[in-house]
């Protein structure tokens, strides 16, 4: 049974696993990470699957030679999972949402361990040769998840996280997600990792904010207003509690929504998205 959990904690799931359900459907979207826009590739809503299949293979791409067992943390929709199991590696998953870990169970079968449980409340006593963290790193807590990985690690064994970070920049772009890198580095410093190899793809999963802005100004926003303006005129004493209730969340939201900040240009300003290879020292 999970514990760990928290309001914020729960939203998040089930704001992930919304993201699966509507991906899925609209946009027969497999995958729950950003794309990868190479230059070629032109930044619109038809070309995310295309995106995101290229993050998967230049995530897979570093995998290094000699790994042969792999836990999948954060495995979400199991479709990474997946790509792992067919190019021959041993894979098990964690999955603190029961959704996702159902529906990668579907899709694998019983090819996988499924931990169905936070990573940082993980209890077994299999070790493997690579702890993956494809964009789940930023739901941990650090040191919890250093701490983990390395009781969790074959000696020699490599940690590869591939993520969103903050830079040390105010917050004025208002765009979410990442832990602090400097903080990262800092608790990184008091546990047994030397980096391998670290690639900056920041300016190749940009472009995903330039689209969720757009489709939120062009489709979340105006359904927004359509669903109050229906309530309005169907329930006016039940919408009008309800505003009320809600004022400084409903202020929040819109605050966060109706600034023209999140471009992909000033992601970059105040985001690193890296993939880093680590390897545990003793
Ligand atoms: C953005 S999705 C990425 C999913 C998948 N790794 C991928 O690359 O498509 C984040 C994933 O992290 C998982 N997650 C969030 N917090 C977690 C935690 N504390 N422990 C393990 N997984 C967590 C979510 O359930 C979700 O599957």
């Amino acid at each position: 049974m999970a514990t760990n959990r928290d309001k914020k904690t729960v939203s998040r799931e089930v704001g992930l696993e919304i993201g699966s359900i509507c991906g899925q459907y609209f946009l027969e979207l497999d995958h729950l990470h950003y794309g990868y826009w190479t230059p070629d590739l032109e930044v619109k809503i038809a070309n995310v699957g295309k995106a995101q299949n290229n993050y998967v293979k230049f995530l897979l791409s570093h995998i290094p030679d000699g790994v042969k067992t792999i836990l999948d943390v954060g495995c979400g929709s199991g479709h990474t999972t997946k790509e792992l199991l067919a190019l021959g590696y041993k894979v098990d998953c964690v999955s603190p949402s029961h959704f996702l870990a159902e529906k990668t169970k579907k899709l694998v079968g019983d090819r996988v361990e499924m931990f169905e449980c936070f990573y940082e409340d993980i209890e077994t006593d299999k070790k493997y040769d690579l702890v993956l963290f494809s964009e789940s790193f930023q739901y941990m807590k650090v040191d919890q998840a250093l701490q983990k990985t390395c009781d969790l690690l074959n000696p020699n064994g490599r940690m590869l996280i591939s993520d969103i970070f903050k830079k040390d920049v105010p917050n004025v772009y208002k765009i979410s997600g990442g832990h602090s890198i400097s903080k990262f580095e800092e608790s990184l410093s008091h546990f047994p990792f030397k980096l391998l190899e670290e690639v900056d793809i920041t300016n190749y999963t940009a472009p995903n904010i330039d689209l969720i802005s757009d489709m939120s100004e062009k489709v979340v926003q105006p359904v927004i207003v359509l669903v109050e303006k229906f309530l309005d005129s169907r329930a006016p004493f039940t919408s009008k509690c309800v505003k009320w209730i809600f004022r400084k969340k409903i202020a929040k939201i819109e605050k966060k929504y109706s600034s023209n900040t999140k471009t992909g240009e000033n992601f970059k300003k105040c985001k690193v998205y890296k993939l880093m290879l680590f390897k545990k020292t003793n």
